[in-house]
């Protein structure tokens, strides 16, 4: 039987280290769990079963293993270490018998996005990014739909604008709004990015840096975010009446704040993906309702399915026709955008219908359309 694995990492240190080890989750601290991350060797997770290509009725397995490193450990360590530690994980997958193999969350982020660590394990390796672009741009205008936002009239915004899933995401909304913001934090980057854009979209395309005060997200319709920051980077401030905010990053570019303190707008967890059936068993529990997946994880998956054992996107130049093809793959084989849900939470039909709500009050509030 093909197969393939993906490597997770601990992204939230204490909770995540508690779904396989509940003990040391409970003992540690997060300061002993990035400290002991360094010295710990790569988790054998779990063998996934049962999924199964809604068109072709053809069956994967795959495995998740685990790089016990944290992002900020990513971070702190010299990239030769890091690079180490997520190829001694590919091994583990190779021993296994994995096909090829996904780089989840900050695995994909670290040096240069997968290509070193493609270039030292005999199998392929792709970051899952491509499925990603797809997904997240279909889930804002999925999104701007619920809300009833033109999207030819809207002004978009891409937090991480010049990272890889960014960019691709930015190409692709650049052809669809009014207005675009690319936001990030180099400005020869985004300058760079502008240009590019500019020279094939009709779009108004702007740019600011993530310090740039008044923030140009207060006029910002829909919000697409992924930066690789570990700390929030959107606050309840930043946000006017009714924006939509499309959260790819983990961990997390939106503050809880959002949820606690914004009920005029909508945030929802991007990359989400539902499995095609229902008779995947993940022997795993990651944080998902059953039969979803991050779109990083459907990308590898999707790969095995059709057979197509290539380093499918390595690298953080993501060209649209890569990110259409995948997204052909994955539709073909029962993949799609799943649900919407919030920190967690699904999003309900009355939760839409009470952020309308109250954006329009807040709107009238303040005198603005
Ligand atoms: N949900 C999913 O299925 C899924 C899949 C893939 C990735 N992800 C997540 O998506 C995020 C980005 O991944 P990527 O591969 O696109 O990473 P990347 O290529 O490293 O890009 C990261 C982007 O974030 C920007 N950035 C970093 N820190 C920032 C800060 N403090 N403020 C503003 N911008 C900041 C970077 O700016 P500079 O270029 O100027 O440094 C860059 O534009 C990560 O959190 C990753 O875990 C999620």
């Amino acid at each position: 039987m093909d197969s393939f694995a993906f490597i997770i990492h601990p992204i939230d240190p204490k909770r995540d280290v508690s779904r396989k080890f509940p003990l040391l989750g409970r003992l540690l601290n997060v300061q002993q769990i990035n400290f002991l991350s360094t010295y710990f060797p790569p988790v054998y997770i779990s063998q996934i079963d049962g999924l199964r290509s809604e068109s072709t009725g053809k069956e994967v397995r795959g495995w998740f293993v685990a790089c016990p490193l944290t992002p900020a450990r990513m971070l702190e360590l010299p990239e030769k270490t890091v690079y180490r530690k997520i190829v001694e994980t590919g091994k583990l997958a190779e021993r296994l018998g994995a096909q090829v193999l996904g780089l989840g969350a900050f695995t994909s982020v670290v040096g240069d996005a997968g290509v070193t660590i493609a270039q030292q394990l005999s199998i392929p390796v792709t970051t899952g990014d491509s499925y990603t672009v797809a997904i997240a741009v279909e889930a804002v205008r999925a999104a701007a739909q619920q809300m009833e936002i033109p999207l030819a009239g809207a002004t978009a915004a891409v937090m991480g604008a010049t990272g890889a899933v960014g960019a691709a995401a930015a190409e692709l909304l650049a052809a669809e709004v009014g207005k675009l913001w690319l936001i990030g934090r180099r400005a020869d980057a985004l300058l760079a990015l502008r240009d590019r854009l500019r020279a094939t979209t009709s779009a108004e395309v702007e740019i600011a840096t993530s310090e740039a005060k008044p923030s140009p997200l207060a006029e910002a319709d829909l919000i697409l975010t992924v930066t690789s920051a570990l700390d929030t980077v959107i606050e309840p401030r930043h946000l006017r009446p009714g924006a939509v905010v499309c959260d790819v990053a983990r961990p997390r570019d939106v503050s809880a704040r959002v949820a606690a303190e914004r009920d005029d707008v909508l945030v929802i967890d991007g990359g989400m993906v539902q499995v095609p059936g229902t008779g995947t068993a993940f022997n795993f529990n990651f944080g998902f309702p059953p039969d979803k997946v991050y779109a990083c994880m459907a990308e590898t998956m999707a790969l095995a399915l059709e057979g197509r054992f290539e380093s499918f996107t390595l690298g953080r130049q993501i060209t649209v026709a890569q990110v259409r093809e995948i997204a052909a793959i994955a539709a073909k084989h029962g993949f799609k955008l799943s649900g919407f849900r919030s920190f967690e939470r699904a999003v309900t039909a009355a939760d839409l219908a009470r952020v309308a709500e109250r954006a329009h009050a807040a709107r009238r509030a303040r005198g603005q359309r």
